[in-house]
């Protein structure tokens, strides 16, 4: 059987192919309108410069983002763990819990998860409509239920005044949640320098980060990094080459990945590839929080995901170029008040 170490020991070239295909057929929420300026014709494409949201169901969303009702305790809310001004998570191994312990696994950034095929480490998420019915009942998140959150809504005059408004209805769960996903459609983060370099614009990156890409590019890191979040349209196994975790220890059920929906064996310690858009401002690393610095989960990488031990130099090019792919979140896109 041909399996993924194969092809990577082998030959990146043919799971390359294959894997921009998924690229470009797993789904996006996003409406958009692209401008005419060509791209370059690689496998990473940039985000898109312009979104098409309905403005208000959106600011409704960010009004509902910020709000602490949500949560049991009523002092949590999305923004609590996804700080917009930090990177779209949280910065610490394991994220901040309503629960008197700690997060049993790290927060991603919300930034551009419009752009993933599926939500959470372990895909379980099919939709980020699904994702939010998931933070309303997980014990870490809000702890919650949807009839106390309405109930709560309800009662401020203001906000069902909006709700009418916009969805000529009272509060639900369908409302609160359109309203939610409109304003994640927001959150993404378009003209990285990586990204105007994909437009053409040569300068964009210096030396050392080209060759970093390339560098990324030839040991296979792009056969499952890659499309519009550089990741974020593929499972596969952590741990290909080398068990990270085994040697990590105290392995438990947040390290058994996609096994933990399907209950099957080969699925053990998959993951959903994640997104390397904002890399450099997302620390700590995997999902465990493990990795403190880029270099060192580059180097995991190289050991557990390509079977190479990677030279420091190779380390800090691929980290040069990861970090071109900082890009620019426009706050001001819903200033205007309802
Ligand atoms: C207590 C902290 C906390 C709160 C509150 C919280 N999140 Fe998260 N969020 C997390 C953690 C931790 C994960 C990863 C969960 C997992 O993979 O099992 C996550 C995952 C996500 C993802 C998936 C991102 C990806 O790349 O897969 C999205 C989208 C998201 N959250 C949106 C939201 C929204 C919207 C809200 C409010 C309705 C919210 N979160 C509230 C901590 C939080
Ligand atoms: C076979 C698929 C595969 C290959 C090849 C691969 N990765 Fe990954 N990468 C993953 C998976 C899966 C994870 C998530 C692992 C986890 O957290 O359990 C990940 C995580 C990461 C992360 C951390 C992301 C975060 O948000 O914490 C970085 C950075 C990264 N990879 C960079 C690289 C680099 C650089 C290379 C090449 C040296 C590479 N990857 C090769 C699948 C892959």
């Amino acid at each position: 059987m041909l399996t993924i170490k194969h092809i990577l020991k082998s030959c990146v070239q043919p799971l390359l192919k294959l894997s921009v295909t998924l690229a470009f057929s797993s789904s996006t929420t996003f409406a958009y309108a692209e401008t005419n300026q060509t791209i370059k014709r690689e496998p990473i494409s940039p985000i898109p410069q312009t979104i098409e949201v309905n403005k208000p169901k959106a600011q409704l969303g960010k009004i509902l983002f910020f709000d602490t009702r949500f949560s049991k305790s009523g002092t949590i809310s999305c923004a609590t763990c996804h700080q917009l001004e930090a990177g779209g998570d949280d910065n610490v191994t394991m994220g901040i819990s309503s629960a008197a312990d700690k997060n049993i696994i790290n927060t991603p950034t919300i930034f551009n998860a419009g752009y993933n095929f599926r939500q959470n480490w372990d895909g379980a998420a099919k939709t980020l409509e699904d994702q939010i019915e998931m933070v309303m009942h997980n014990t870490h998140e809000f702890n919650n239920t949807w009839d106390n959150v309405i109930s709560r809504l309800t009662m401020d005059k203001n906000l069902s005044k909006i709700f009418k408004n916009i969805y000529k209805e009272t509060i639900t769960k369908g409302n609160i949640t359109d309203a939610i996903v409109e304003y994640e459609k927001t959150l993404i983060t378009p003209n990285s320098r990586f990204d105007r370099y994909l437009r053409n614009e040569n300068d964009a990156l210096t030396e050392s980060e080209i060759r970093g890409y390339t560098l990324f590019k030839e040991y296979g890191c792009i056969s499952c990094h890659q499309g519009v979040n550089v990741g974020g349209n593929l499972f596969q196994k952590f741990g290909i080459f080398y068990d990270y975790l085994a040697e990590r220890g105290n392995i438990g059920r947040p390290d058994f990945g996609k096994f933990n929906t399907t209950n099957r064996q080969m699925d053990k310690f998959v993951f959903k590839v994640p997104s390397l858009r904002n890399i450099a401002v997302t620390a700590p690393y995997l999902h465990d929080g493990s990795a403190e610095t880029l270099k060192e989960v580059i180097s995991i990488m190289g050991k557990t995901q390509i079977g190479r031990e990677l030279t420091p130099d190779e380390i800090s090019l691929i980290e040069s170029f990861l970090r071109s792919l900082t890009g620019k979140y426009d706050n001001k896109l819903l200033d205007k008040t309802l």
